[in-house]
């Protein structure tokens, strides 16, 4: 067990569920968090089964996340922080009674179900001096990080266009009829008002925005409600102009047969344009005008000091979805550390998506929403 003093709370990621998992080892991937208390299911016994699992003493174990963090708050060695981990619908109610009592947060996306309970969520945040990771996994890629720096050192010219992409196929069938846990993204009660733009599109436009820094002065969307009986999209066609005139069109999907966790994101400038893949994160491609196509490798000694800050493997050695959620928690952690230690930490120094970015996520989906309904373009 790491000796490390940063200790948190797991909310949600009771047995059998998909995304815990990848976060408890993540944050704990550098040996500096360990895991002290938990809520992990609506269902105390499944609480109670887990931790016994995870060798969490009885006491922590919580029956809600309002009672871990009410108790934890008292006790002389409290958690620091929370990981929720939960479906959308608790994402609110749990990280608001964290802060409330002083805890620290990460919260899973899409943050919230609607956009004023986000905004709460930041305004408390910052009322409360608490740091607020939103878990967009896609700026832990160490290639995504130099990517951004391509872009700022104006690389590939002044951005004219945006491709973005996000295909699954997993919802191409009825899968909930069959009692498939993570198909509660179907469920408007848990899910929010949208089910392709709020669990894959959030990535999308947490991604291009992290690489390009523009922002969304208007879309237009049309969401397609695909499978029967359904009651949330599916399938959306994004289009977007953002404030400088560039063009952005984006394409979230599930029904799209064929395609496991396709997110790509291209980018064309004056100059030059960037290609990327989720599913191959260690490569970015690169192409200048007129000039032949380079394949950059992540954790090669010609990328910029961000784009190896956090590689932790040689070139050549892949780097997943671990690694890229465990630098989100290295960012975070980094940030934590310097606030136990009494430093105030700007906004602006984090390396982590902060609950800013959780609420420009929460407005993009409500756009679309709107938007679609409307069938017009709305200003963002
Ligand atoms: N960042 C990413 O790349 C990424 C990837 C997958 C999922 N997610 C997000 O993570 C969240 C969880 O998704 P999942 O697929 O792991 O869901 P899941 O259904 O597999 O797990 C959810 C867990 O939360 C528990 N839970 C539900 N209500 C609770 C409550 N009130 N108190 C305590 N526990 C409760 C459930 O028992 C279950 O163990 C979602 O918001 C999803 O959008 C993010």
């Amino acid at each position: 067990m790491s000796k490390s003093t940063i200790t948190y709370g797991l909310i949600g990621g009771g047995k059998g569920a998909f995304i815990s998992g990848v976060h408890r080892r993540a944050a704990e991937f550098d040996g500096r968090a360990r895991l002290a208390a938990g809520c992990f299911s609506r269902d105390f016994n499944n609480t109670l089964a887990t931790g016994a699992e995870l060798g969490l003493a009885r006491e922590r174990l919580y029956a809600s996340f309002d009672e871990l963090a009410a108790k934890e708050a008292k006790r002389p060695d409290k958690i620091d922080f929370v990981i929720i981990v939960t479906p959308n619908n608790a994402h609110f109610p749990a990280a608001k009674v964290a802060l409330e009592h002083g805890l620290h947060v990460v919260c899973d996306k899409p943050l919230t179900l609607t956009v004023e309970e986000a905004e709460e969520l930041e305004r408390l945040a910052r009322k409360q001096g608490l740091l607020f990771c939103v878990t967009y996994l896609n700026p832990g890629y160490p290639i995504i990080k130099h990517a951004r720096e391509l872009v700022r050192g104006g690389e590939i010219g002044r951005i004219r266009m945006v491709m973005g992409e996000y295909a699954q196929g997993w919802l191409a069938d009825l899968v909930e009829k069959t009692g498939l846990k993570v198909a509660w993204r179907t469920d408007p009660a848990q899910s929010g008002v949208s089910c392709s733009v709020g669990d894959v599109g959030s990535h999308l436009e947490n991604l291009v925005s992290y690489v390009t820094g523009l922002k969304i002065e208007e879309l237009c969307a049309r969401l397609d409600i695909f499978g029967e009986g359904r009651k949330l999209d599916t399938n959306a066609s994004i289009l977007v102009r953002y404030q400088d005139g560039a063009a952005g069109n984006y394409w979230t999907s599930q029904i799209a047969i064929g395609h496991d966790n396709d997110l790509r994101i291209r980018v064309f400038g004056t100059k030059g344009t960037i290609d990327w893949r989720q599913e191959e994160p260690n490569h970015l491609k690169l192409t200048y005008l007129n000039g032949p196509t380079q394949y950059l490798s992540k954790g090669s000694g010609y990328l910029s000091p961000a784009g190896l800050k956090y590689n932790r493997t040689p070139p050549g050695h892949p780097d997943g979805t671990y690694e890229a959620f465990a630098n989100i928690y290295a960012a975070f952690l980094n940030a934590l550390e310097r606030v136990k230690s009494g430093e105030r930490v700007d906004p602006a120094e984090l390396e982590y998506p902060d609950v800013a970015e959780g609420v420009a996520g929460m407005r993009f989906i409500h756009k679309c929403v709107e938007s679609s309904r409307a069938g017009r373009w709305v200003k963002l």
